[in-house]
């Protein structure tokens, strides 16, 4: 929910809406940011329309993915696009508005939602059923810029340098002259957290990177370079892959295998900390965490209250009750497009800046069911032959996220004279903007099919690759 303060005069408080967050001189655009994830809850334009009294019941089928949106009027949030024209919008909701509040009038509409979205007569009010925030409704970026420029007169007054500027000072006046410690994962959003905090505090910043043992194929020797070479950051490498391997052994539970991670993790780091913490110098009672936005809202509701936990992130609240450390979350509340610009602009080379994001629990969640050493291998060796050839192909750049899952079942083959009973791997390829919504990556067929012959020739074990179609929701872009 956003929202948005602007010049024109305060709209009468709609009946029932005393509790809307509406202040002097604002305008709200209610964007359904929630009812993807709580299908009872569904926020935004339902929120509206309950305000106004109306009731939200359930669709009478829920819709999910692309689905093609008629333009009732060209003006307000639809200013640009002409009456009638039809734009392509991305749903995720089970409930729906079924009658219009008095004083409210329809300006947008699907087959499944007839009021797919409404604006008040008089007041600048808007609601929309669809995603505009998300990639897969490609004019949304004009709507949500219609709504804040156009109708409330906001300043696009946002920069990367503007957002650095400010972090940096805020970091400077939390920390004083207390040293800070980092962890790096390897992905964007540890580097751009840390790079940002050493603008802050320079050498005061030292970067732990642990070893879980469930990283990719030479990705340890490339985060050490990258880190010592391109940041000069005082970067302290812990190898903890055995623990790491000791404690997950026969675990196949997902949300079981996160939290024995966070924790293994946790242990691992505090006793990585504890030695720097006894370097001489001032005490280390900062911590730098790369959560984002989306690790927010996904695994609690941002305002603290209740929400169906999808998948617990560890890296959100990561730290131990009692742990002597204070967070510092400078990216806490960007998307990852907008923590890539704060990268760039940061000075970082795009071979880390343009990453794919990796979660931090690792392979451990793209070996489905139990772990062991043999599938972590044979799933490296799977997956840095995907990579390859993605980057191959140039098309790593228009794909959010790739990587390759080991599955935990085996089936026949014929390789030669002989018949095999091999395992299976899954390819995942999905584009998106923020991590939130997902669709899979449409490959050319031939840079699939030579994938899928090395991958086979190439990595002992497999006898059978396949590609996964679903786009997120209703799927997640993880197996686990
Ligand atoms: P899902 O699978 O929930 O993933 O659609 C959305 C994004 O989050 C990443 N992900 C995680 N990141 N810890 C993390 O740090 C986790 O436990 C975790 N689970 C998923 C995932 O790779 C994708 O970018």
């Amino acid at each position: 929910m956003a929202s948005v303060t602007a010049a024109a005069p305060a709209p009468t408080p709609a009946p029932g809406a005393s509790q809307a967050p509406a202040t002097p001189g604002s305008r709200i655009l209610i964007i359904d940011f929630g009812s993807q994830f709580t299908q009872l809850i569904a926020y935004g334009m339902n929120l509206i329309a309950h305000l106004e009294g109306r009731v939200i019941t359930p669709g009478e089928r829920a819709e999910y993915g692309r689905a093609e949106l008629t333009i009732d009027e060209s003006a307000g949030v639809f200013a640009g696009l002409p009456r009638g024209e039809k734009i392509t919008v991305w749903m995720s909701h089970g409930d729906q508005v079924r009658t219009l509040p008095g004083g409210y009038k329809v300006v947008g509409e699907s087959t499944n939602s007839p009021i797919a979205a409404f604006r008040h007569e008089t007041r600048p009010i808007y609601g929309v059923q669809f995603h505009p925030e998300v990639a897969h409704t490609p004019r949304g970026s004009e709507l949500i810029a219609n709504f804040l420029f156009a109708v409330c007169g906001a300043e696009p007054s946002w920069t990367a340098g503007a957002f650095i500027d400010d972090h940096v000072s805020r970091v400077r006046d939390q920390v004083g002259n207390a040293r800070v410690i980092a962890g790096l994962s390897g992905g964007v959003d540890s580097a751009v957290a840390a790079a940002l905090v050493h603008r802050a505090v320079g050498d005061r910043l030292t970067c732990i990177f642990v070893d879980t043992g469930l990283l990719r194929r030479g990705e340890r020797g490339q985060v050490e370079r990258t880190f010592r070479r391109n940041l000069a950051i005082p970067l302290v490498t812990v190898d903890a892959s055995d623990r790491f391997l000791g404690a997950l052994t026969g675990v196949d539970d997902p949300e079981e295998k996160r939290r024995i991670i966070g924790q293994t993790f946790i242990d691992a780091f505090e006793a990585a900390a504890a030695d720097v913490e006894r370097l001489p110098g001032p005490p280390a009672t900062f911590l730098v965490q790369g959560t984002l936005y989306p690790d927010v809202i996904e695994s609690a509701s941002p305002r603290g209250g209740p929400s169906v936990t999808i998948k617990t992130h560890h890296n959100v609240g990561g730290l131990k009750p009692g742990m002597s450390f204070k967070p510092i979350e400078p990216l806490r509340e960007l998307f990852k497009d907008e923590v890539r610009n704060v990268g760039r602009e940061l000075g970082l080379p795009d071979e880390m800046v343009g990453r794919h994001p990796f979660p931090g629990p690792g392979l451990a969640i793209r070996v489905v069911g139990p772990i062991t050493r043999a599938a972590l291998d044979t799933l490296r060796h799977a997956d840095a032959i995907y990579l390859d050839e993605i980057r191959e192909a140039g098309l790593y750049g228009d794909i959010w996220q790739a990587f390759a899952v080991f599955l935990p079942i085996r089936s026949v083959g014929v390789m030669g004279d002989y018949r095999t009973y091999d395992n299976v791997v899954a390819l995942r390829a999905v584009t998106s903007s923020d991590g939130m919504t997902a669709d899979w990556f449409r490959f050319p067929p031939d840079v699939l099919a030579r994938i899928s012959s090395r991958i086979i020739n190439e990595v002992d074990g497999v006898n059978r690759v396949v590609y996964d179609i679903s786009s997120k929701p209703p799927a997640t872009i993880e197996w686990e």
